[in-house]
């Protein structure tokens, strides 16, 4: 910790102790369960949300004298953390202590003179610092420690792999290579609540919520960042404090649906992103999507942002997949292998379409993990009996109610390894009997398929729905077949694993390798001839095919 930020920090919370207690759901290094007291999830996101108000975002020049700068900032009052990051520029997050600092620093800013362009005001938190005088301020400068938001390269992570001791450290590597770091998680928080300034110019009371993959857990540097327009504090939701013979309402105008409410809403939204937004660039409306969004880059976070309204349900199945991850440290390994897996060889996309999705991919874990012996996930049903009256969530009539205290859920009794655990995924998904059964973590049992799309994957909460409808047959094809090789992978690897120190892909990176050919190229110098390799594979591949006519569909 740099000297200065003590000298200028009011004692508070620092990014490290803040990662820490947040992350005390359990550690990455062991399958063993953790007794410290997990923190439930909407704790977390106030604490971040709040967090995320007394802070600001600086574009810096890229010479800056960090000890000038940083007592500068604190003219305005004690700061408690900072960090700088790159992208396309120099930029600083600054966390004051209190709020008031902010309106105080945002007192002394000006709306910048852009001499023939004119600039629209808007007293924002995010701001650009130039230097008065560049020439003496430059004299003695030590170079600036940047934050890294983006994941490692594919090179970096091979060798990391390669090099760790067993497939379950290379399980925890890459999860720990890959999830997002305590500045990650500050910038995407922060980046909503500069939308939610944007928003609240129309809305003054509304909320911008990150969910999905940004507060699930699962979220990998780089994801997107999804976020939730939350109006129930202004609408209708808000408890009616009223007293004697009358009821006070608001005059509002009436639109026929929910569906054109939230159309319109995100309508103008958009374009005042579009139109006001400081960093908001190619902001897309698309609104006659099943779940209304507007699309935009915000340019100094380089976060790609989906906004929507009206979506709660979602943000409740952020909740559970949160409690799901922090409820057994092995569940986030896994599905980051999995999702990692999928996206080496193209199962899923960042371009909508016939794939499936890493949603639908973490459900998939869940529910194999329910499926163990002894169990190491609870199922939904089980998660809704432990449930206190506080607990209980009825969202648009549907039932989402589960309990939201980690602490009381009893952790598994499962010693499985992670190298094991992922073996089995590969062989339980690559025999799974898609053509009849249905994927269900509500009950953590198979089910009869209600519909006849390829994929199954009963929705937890709209029981109805199937939240794998877009995956086509040929790509639940490719899952199967990439399972069942991946499965074969592994079960040679362990028979014949090379030495740490060869360089050599094995285990985790060997299933990683965009294809089996450049695999087995890759595994040439192993004791197995490469052709015999294959050849054994692919008999593998056309046995099982063989023995089942709708190979797809297992059995
Ligand atoms: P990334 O691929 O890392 O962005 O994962 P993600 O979990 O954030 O997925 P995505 O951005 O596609 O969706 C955001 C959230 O919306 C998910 O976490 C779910 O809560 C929800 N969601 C996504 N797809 C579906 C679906 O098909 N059905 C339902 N009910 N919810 C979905
Ligand atoms: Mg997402």
């Amino acid at each position: 910790q740099c000297p200065l930020r003590r000298l200028l920090s009011c004692p508070g919370t620092v990014a490290a102790d803040l990662r820490r207690e947040e992350q005390s759901s359990g550690s990455a290094e062991t399958g063993s369960e953790d007794r410290t007291a997990k923190k439930r999830f909407s704790e977390v996101q106030n604490k971040r949300r709040e967090q995320a108000q007394r802070t600001v975002l600086i574009h810096c020049p890229n010479k800056i004298d960090e000890k000038k700068f940083l007592k500068f900032l604190s003219q305005h009052g004690p700061i408690n953390s900072h960090f700088f990051y790159e992208s396309f520029g120099l930029y600083a997050v600054v966390e004051f202590c209190q709020k008031e600092s902010v309106t105080s620093l945002q007192n002394i800013t000006r709306t910048p003179s852009l001499g023939p362009e004119a600039a629209i005001p808007f007293k924002s938190r995010y701001f650009n610092l130039k230097l008065r005088n560049s020439s003496n301020q430059t004299s003695e400068l030590s170079s600036i420690q940047c934050s890294n938001q983006s994941s490692p390269s594919s090179k970096k992570l091979y060798q990391l792999l390669c090099c760790a001791e067993s497939v379950d450290d290379q399980l925890n590597t890459l999860l720990r290579e890959f999830q997002l770091t305590e500045e990650n998680t500050r910038l995407r928080y922060l980046t909503c609540s500069l939308i939610e300034d944007v928003a609240a110019a129309y809305f003054p009371d509304c909320a911008v919520r990150p969910f999905g993959s940004s507060v699930n857990s699962f979220g990998k540097l780089g994801c997107d960042l999804d976020m939730f327009l939350d109006l129930d504090e202004i609408g209708k939701f808000t408890a009616q404090k009223t007293s004697g013979n009358f009821l006070m309402e608001f005059q509002v105008k009436n639109v026929p649906s929910e569906r054109v409410a939230t159309q319109k809403i995100l309508s103008v939204i958009g374009e005042c992103l579009d139109q006001f937004g400081p960093g908001c660039v190619g902001v897309q409306k698309i609104l006659n999507a099943r779940c209304p969004l507007v699309r935009f880059s915000h340019q100094a976070s380089g976060f790609q942002c989906d906004l929507t309204t009206n979506n709660r349900i979602a943000l409740k199945s952020s909740e559970l997949l949160y409690m799901y991850g922090a409820l057994d440290s092995r569940v986030r390994a896994l599905v980051f292998s999995v999702r990692c897996w999928a996206r080496a060889h193209s199962l899923t996309s960042s371009i909508p379409g016939a794939w499936i999705t890493n949603f639908s991919l973490t459900m998939m874990v869940i529910f194999f993990l329910q499926r163990r012996s002894p169990p190491i996930l609870p199922t939904l049903d089980y998660l809704k009996t432990l449930a206190d009256a506080e607990d209980k969530c009825i969202i648009e009539g549907y039932n989402c109610t589960f309990v939201r205290d980690l602490n009381r859920i009893k952790p598994s009794g499962n010693t499985e390894t992670l190298e094991l655990l992922l073996k089995e995924f590969f062989e339980y998904f690559g025999n799974f009997a898609f053509n009849k059964n249905s994927i269900n973590i509500r009950q953590g049992k198979e089910q009869n398929k209600p519909e006849s799309s390829p994929l199954h994957i009963q929705n937890p909460f709209e029981t109805s729905l199937n939240v794998s409808k877009n995956v086509s047959q040929s790509q639940l094809q490719k899952f199967v077949d990439l399972a069942r090789e991946s499965a074969w992978i592994l079960h040679q690897e362990g028979k014949d694993r090379p030495l740490p120190s060869s360089n050599q892909p094995w285990g985790l990176a060997a299933l990683l390798l965009p294809s089996v050919a450049n695999n087995v190229s890759l595994s040439k110098k192993k004791k197995k001839p490469a052709s015999e390799r294959i050849k054994n594979l692919l008999d593998s591949i056309k046995s099982s095919g063989a023995e089942n006519s709708t190979a797809t569909n297992g059995r």
